[in-house]
């Protein structure tokens, strides 16, 4: 859908060009664009101001149908967001409008603050990202993604953006996977479903996959992942993916809680938090869309996906409060509370995976607590991690995508909050405050010392309203964050 070109707008016919304006200065080095600008500039209601848009139809001496202007406010504060929001809305104009295709004008990155591969990147991650819906479930579909999206570009642009066309491409693709998975309703994803739906997007990929069914787990001893599913008639999956080049050196394995559906369990929850409950396996979606971006960007690191699958329902079979479990780890946990039930699939899949893949690095995406939410935001995800250097690349991962990220810290005496009397922990903290942080010391007794990163994305991976490049529903959060980072690692 992406594509770089000369376009030469004198010659050419385009039907619908997208053109990026700033209010104070002349982002485009084309003459013919320049000229364009300062006709759309002419009219008063269009100044380049942050929202502006104007349409103007069939531009003299152009071949151009009609150029549709977005203001961008002022040069010197745009950032690679600015842009991706840009290509958002310009391809979600050319959805509503109906166009099949758009060219888009690309700005000069020369006197902005940021440079021109980003700059180039964020617009396709825009454009590529601002042209998914979800309609799988209406009869009537009422809008069609546009087919083809043209960067122009010099000669020169051409030959170094084609390679990042095809990586933003398998990046946004994987992302949209993760979208997809995470709207998909309950009904549709359960735990067996959900694990063969990943697996197979996987094969496609090329990468190596297997999916372990309950009795593999009852004979390997899962007892916390297995004590959460066993109230529900759909029974536990777990599904690792390998990506493994030759001659690596290092392994990351990355953990993503899968939980098709949180009803709590018998601490059932109440109205108002369950229903948007087909969201807790965002972190499998994230997990399993980046191995599928990862089997397209071939890094030179060995990259492992696991991903516990289960569905936490409240029935005669169900844990109850009190209950006592024998984790894989072999540490005994009494659940305090049944809705704290990403914690205990995690700590199994995590503590299996330690011993499996011996990584470098392990880090685990999940959407765990509703208290990360109230420290942070909807839109921010929180960090754990007793390895500043592991956080810091984390948090500056985020800065580059936009899918933000804050530390978190992860205090030794707030260990005291998980002691119980009976077994070796509580899954719930004693004291009623910081609850993201009680979840992510629990996670930490089960990793010994492998370099670890907790990720809590209970905020950004679900959004109520559609926003400039994502609609509403699954955000695909954490994808183009893991890529981004796995790179660097
Ligand atoms: N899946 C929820 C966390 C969540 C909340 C995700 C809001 C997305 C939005 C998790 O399993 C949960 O229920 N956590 C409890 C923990 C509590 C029982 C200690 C919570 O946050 O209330
Ligand atoms: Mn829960
Ligand atoms: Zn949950």
């Amino acid at each position: 859908m992406l594509e770089v070109k000369s376009v030469n707008l004198k010659r050419v016919k385009v039907d619908t060009l997208v053109v990026p304006v700033c209010e104070d200065r002349d982002i485009h080095t084309d003459k013919l664009l320049s000229s364009l600008v300062d006709a759309a500039k002419a009219f008063p209601e269009f100044k380049g101001k942050k929202g502006d848009v104007i349409t103007l139809f069939q531009p003299a001496e152009t071949g151009i149908a009609r150029a549709v202007f977005f203001g961008l406010g002022k040069a010197g504060s745009l950032s690679g967001e600015s842009f991706r929001a840009f290509a958002g809305k310009a391809v979600k104009f050319c959805v509503n409008a109906g166009l099949p295709a758009m060219t888009l004008a690309t700005p000069s990155a020369a006197g902005l603050t940021i440079e021109a591969e980003t700059l180039l990147g964020a617009l396709m991650e825009g454009a590529c990202l601002g042209n998914h819906i979800f309609d799988r479930y209406k009869k009537e579909k009422e809008k069609t993604p546009v087919k083809k999206v043209t960067f122009m570009a010099t000669a020169a642009q051409k030959k170094a953006y084609s390679g990042l066309a095809k990586s933003v491409a398998a990046v946004c693709g994987a992302s949209v996977m993760a979208r997809e998975w995470v709207t998909t309703p309950s009904n549709d994803k359960r735990p067996e479903a959900f694990a063969e739906m990943i697996q197979k997007a996987a094969r496609a990929a090329g990468l190596k996959t297997r999916i372990m069914d309950e009795r593999w787990l009852e004979k390997q001893q899962f007892g916390a992942m297995l004590a959460v599913g066993q109230g529900s008639s759909a029974k536990p999956r777990l599904v690792s993916m390998e990506y493994s080049p030759k001659g690596s050196k290092k392994t990351v394995v990355l953990v993503g809680k899968g939980v098709t559906f949180d009803s709590g369990g018998i601490n059932l929850k109440p109205s108002g938090s369950i229903e948007t409950m087909k969201m807790d396996m965002s972190g499998a979606a994230a997990v399993a869309g980046t191995m599928l971006a990862v089997a397209h960007l071939k890094p030179a690191l060995k990259v492992v996906g696991v991903m516990p699958i289960v569905e936490n329902m409240p029935s005669g079979t169900a844990i109850r409060p009190g209950d006592i479990i024998r984790s894989f780890a072999g540490k005994t946990i009494e659940i305090g509370n049944t809705d704290a039930e990403g914690r205990l699939i995690l700590v199994d899949a995590m503590a299996w995976a330690v011993k499996q893949y011996q990584p470098d690095t392990l880090i685990d995406l999940a959407t765990l607590t509703g208290a990360c939410v109230v420290a942070l935001g909807e839109k921010i995800a929180g960090v754990f991690s007793a390895d500043r250097q592991l956080a810091d690349a984390i948090v500056a991962a985020g800065d580059r995508t936009h899918e933000r990220c804050w530390q978190l810290p992860l205090p030794e005496d707030y260990k005291e909050l998980l002691k119980n009397d009976f077994a070796d922990l509580n899954n719930v903290s004693s004291g009623r405050w910081g609850g993201a942080i009680t979840a992510a010391l629990f996670l930490s007794e089960f990793i010994g010392d492998t370099r670890w990163a907790h990720i809590d994305i209970a905020g950004p991976a679900w959004a109520k309203k559609a926003s400039d490049y994502c609609g509403a529903g699954g955000t695909g959060f954490g994808v183009r964050l893991l890529c981004d980072l796995i790179g660097k690692l």
